[in-house]
């Protein structure tokens, strides 16, 4: 499966640096072509010889070099590889890539890759559990990092705790993961709504909802993973996601949603609606800011538009539609109804009796239902699994 892929392993300088020897083979007994570059502390911990004679290829570690002269170019390293790799990822790196500095060969390449990134950090368990470090973290998991947590254990500290980095073999795997469904959407076009959407009152309040995004843009995350174009329209959320395939569009409204979804559903191949949109919006927008009066206050509410119905509506044979449901109670019941009135191919069903699912968490617990009456559940999982489940779904099923 990896013959011929290429990947860049970045090393940088803690003592887990030692295990990479053990990574390097197993990529190259695979048929993988390596490329490793060392920042200047690593090689205290493994020799540039070893690495070099381990991948088959020059141990790069300068941007020049001294006796020949010669530059190493990162700009072609970087979209030489199919795949960047970077482990151990220390404290210190950690926050050079979540800021930006490159004043080191990795630290270039890695700012010129085309190419996903996966790291594997590793670093005393203090480190590791420094707030500084969580924010590092969730900052390049935003620019779409992927990230193989650390593990506990002995540490070389001596103290015991999560800071281990990932065993080589569970790299290797989640290296060869990537390239399982690294290219399972490519040339697929996908449309995803996510998030809440606010409906004004007036010009300083709305109408809106507890939706964070996060399911909505974990999956979106998962497409670009493997390889899709993704369209997502988001209402209003904390969540940010950057990617070069990623088009994304920030709405407001139930009404603005619509009318962005309107001009691209017709050219994508796909459609996940998993955003909360409001049913109702005030029957009418003031001008002004409604002053304080009487002791109740009476808002007219009117139907918005059902977006996903209208997808169902346009749908093609070509194309799949994949909606949500968020139910408090006879979850399957009505999401099957959901499934048939919007015209979809599945739906997934969450709902509010289970602790942890639905708005606000970082996890979900979900139920696949499909045309053929199949329910495919699954254990209570953080979103991003959740995702990935339901990205499993779709290709084994739909696309
Ligand atoms: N949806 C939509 N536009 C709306 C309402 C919902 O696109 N105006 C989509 C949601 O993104 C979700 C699915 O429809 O994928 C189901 O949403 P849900 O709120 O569970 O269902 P509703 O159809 O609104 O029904 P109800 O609120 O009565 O349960």
């Amino acid at each position: 499966m990896l013959k011929g892929k290429r990947i860049i392993l970045g090393i940088t300088g803690g003592i887990a640096a030692y295990k990479i020897a053990f990574l390097i083979r197993l990529l190259k007994k695979q048929g993988a072509e390596v490329k490793c570059i060392l920042t200047p502390a690593s090689s205290d911990f493994i020799s540039p010889l070893t690495v070099s004679t381990l991948s088959e290829n020059p141990a790069y570690q300068q941007f020049w070099n001294k006796e020949n002269g010669e530059w190493t170019n990162h700009v072609s390293l970087g979209l030489w590889a199919d795949l960047m790799v970077i482990a151990p990822l220390t404290a210190n790196s950690l926050a050079k890539i979540a800021h930006g500095y490159c004043d080191n060969l990795l630290l270039a390449t890695y700012l010129s890759a085309k190419c996903p990134v996966i790291v594997a950090p590793a670093m005393d368990l203090d480190m590791y559990s420094h707030d500084t470090t969580k924010n590092n973290l969730s900052l390049i998991e935003k620019h779409g990092v992927e990230i193989i947590p650390a593990e506990k254990g002995f540490l070389a500290s001596g103290l015991e705790g999560e800071g281990r980095m990932a065993e080589p073999e569970t790299i290797f795997k989640r290296i060869e993961e990537y390239f399982e469904v690294g290219e399972q959407l490519k040339g697929k076009k996908i449309i995803i709504t996510a998030g809440p959407t606010y409906e004004s009152i007036d010009p300083v309040r709305f109408i809106g909802n507890y939706s964070s995004g996060k399911m909505g843009y974990q999956i979106a995350k998962k497409c670009l993973n493997r390889g899709a174009e993704v369209i997502l329209v988001s209402g209003p959320t904390q969540q940010v996601l950057v990617h070069e395939k990623l088009t994304l569009i920030n709405v407001r409204s139930a009404e603005e949603m619509l009318k962005v979804v309107q001009s691209h559903f017709e050219l994508c191949d796909g459609g996940i609606f998993a955003a909360a949109v409001s049913d109702y919006r005030p029957a009418e927008v003031e001008g002004q800011k409604i002053k304080k009066s009487d002791d109740t206050l009476t808002l007219t509410l009117t139907k918005n538009p059902d977006i996903l119905f209208w997808a169902g509506q346009q749908k093609s044979k070509k194309q799949w539609l994949v909606g949500f449901a968020l139910e408090t109670n006879d979850a399957i019941e009505n999401a099957t109804k959901k499934l048939k009135k919007k015209n979809l191919d599945a739906i997934v069903v969450n709902t509010l009796e289970d602790k942890g699912a639905g708005f606000g968490h970082d996890t979900n617990k979900i139920t696949i239902l499909d045309l053929n009456n199949n329910s495919t559940k699954f254990e209570l999982t953080s979103k991003k699994e959740a995702a990935k489940n339901i990205l499993d779904f779709i290709t084994n099923n739909l696309v």
